[in-house]
């Protein structure tokens, strides 16, 4: 596929999986969440990290779909992984050596979306010098990930619709019916289902492609997944900024799990960036590496407003996580602070799936074979 067009230019498939090296370790004396040079990181593939049941349900829905031809629709927030759920499906089907290509119809100009598509004949419009394939021909059998779906004009959603009724594809500029095969698989930040409902979003393609439906959970609902992220991103971060970390403190990984992260796991990543760019050499990633937004402890709420209860439940897993912190992690101070019995409090941390200090993380990690994520014992 030529690149430099100015809009939805797709992205083929396989992103090289990083090597990864142990750092070296960071000054004794310090009080850490976990260093990163405890374990070796070398050769660890760059699947989904997670010990969320929602997420892990969603995973193996994943696992048993991929094989099939069906369509799938993933639904999630900005930055909660649908590309990388996408990238598994076809990872995981028998089409991994065939093209995954991926476009982002939000970024596609309506003048382009349809030659991008379906491709163009030459001499079809000005500028169209020589014939071209659009995507779903150049798919061939692999998987076509259609990215914010519901972002596409009324226009392109009816010829979307006529490919997938029809199984061939109209060059711009051509008559000729040409045969496609394709998986596809479709995201979306909106809710569809209320695109839908109200006049955006045409029914008979919203059943097309709704075939199967995953929903990724924020990582706001998904706390016991920060340390574990933090695992991950770390040491791949101080690989690539040639910087050795010598890992994070427990009242920074504390303020990461108190914040809301509307922006989900790329807004984590982003964060981590940050603070791996601001620590010295060696240091440990303590609160003054981190933003002013996530020092303050403010919460972010969904980008869907909350009912009631889900801001209690917030509240609530937000004082549990500052008296911990105010404790040093200490479960019977911190239950007789909040005046709970320390079953009361442990039941609490795991609905919240807050990781007590003396607690192993555990490393429920669904991802690539052999498991992909790593913890590092605090
Ligand atoms: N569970 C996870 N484990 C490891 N990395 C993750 C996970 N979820 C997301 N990421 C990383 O976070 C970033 C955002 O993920 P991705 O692009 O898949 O999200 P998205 O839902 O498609 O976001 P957007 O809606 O903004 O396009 C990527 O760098 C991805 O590798
Ligand atoms: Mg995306």
């Amino acid at each position: 596929m030529p690149g430099g067009e100015p809009c939805g230019t797709p992205a083929a498939a396989g992103a090289t999986p990083r090597p990864a090296r142990t750092p070296a370790r960071g000054s004794p004396g310090t009080r850490p969440a976990f260093g990163i040079g405890r374990r070796p990181w070398m050769g660890r593939s760059p699947g989904i990290v997670t010990k969320d049941l929602r997420f892990l349900r969603v995973l193996e829905q994943v696992d048993r779909l991929a094989p099939t031809p069906i369509p799938v629709l993933i639904e999630g927030e900005s930055g909660t992984g649908k590309e990388l759920v996408a990238r598994r499906l076809h990872e995981k089907s028998g089409r991994a050596a065939r093209p995954f290509l991926a476009v982002n119809c939000a970024a596609l100009c309506e003048t382009l979306a349809e030659s991008e598509l379906f491709g163009h004949a030459a001499g079809a419009f000005t500028g169209a010098l020589r014939e071209r394939k659009g995507l779903f021909e150049e798919t061939a059998g692999g998987t076509l990930f259609l990215d914010e779906i519901g972002d596409l004009s009324s226009a392109i959603q009816a010829k979307l619709l006529r490919v997938l009724q029809e199984g061939v594809v109209h060059r711009v500029g051509e008559n000729l019916p040409r045969a496609v095969r394709f998986r596809l698989v479709a995201a979306t930040h909106r809710n569809l289902r209320e695109e839908r409902r109200s006049g955006r979003f045409r029914e008979d393609l919203f059943f097309r492609i709704h075939v199967v439906r995953l929903k990724l959970p924020p990582l706001r609902e998904r706390g016991g997944d920060i340390p574990l992220l933090v695992g991950r991103f770390l040491p791949e971060l101080a690989l690539s900024f040639a910087k050795p970390v010598a890992g994070i403190e427990e009242g920074a990984l504390r303020l990461l799990e108190r914040y809301g992260w509307p922006g989900n796991v790329r807004e984590l990543e982003n964060e981590l960036k940050r603070a791996v760019a601001l620590v010295e050499p060696g240091g440990w990633i303590d609160r003054e590496h981190l933003s002013e937004t996530i020092r303050d402890g403010y919460q972010e709420t969904a980008a869907e407003p909350a009912t009631l209860q889900e801001k209690l439940e917030r509240l609530e897993r937000a004082e549990i996580l500052q008296v911990l912190d105010r404790t040093g992690g200490n479960k019977t101070r911190a239950a007789r602070e909040l005046g709970l019995s320390r079953q009361g409090l442990k039941n609490k941390l795991a609905r919240y799936g807050i990781e007590g200090p003396d607690d192993s993380p555990g490393e429920t990690v669904a991802g690539e074979e052999g498991g992909s994520g790593h913890a590092l014992p605090r």
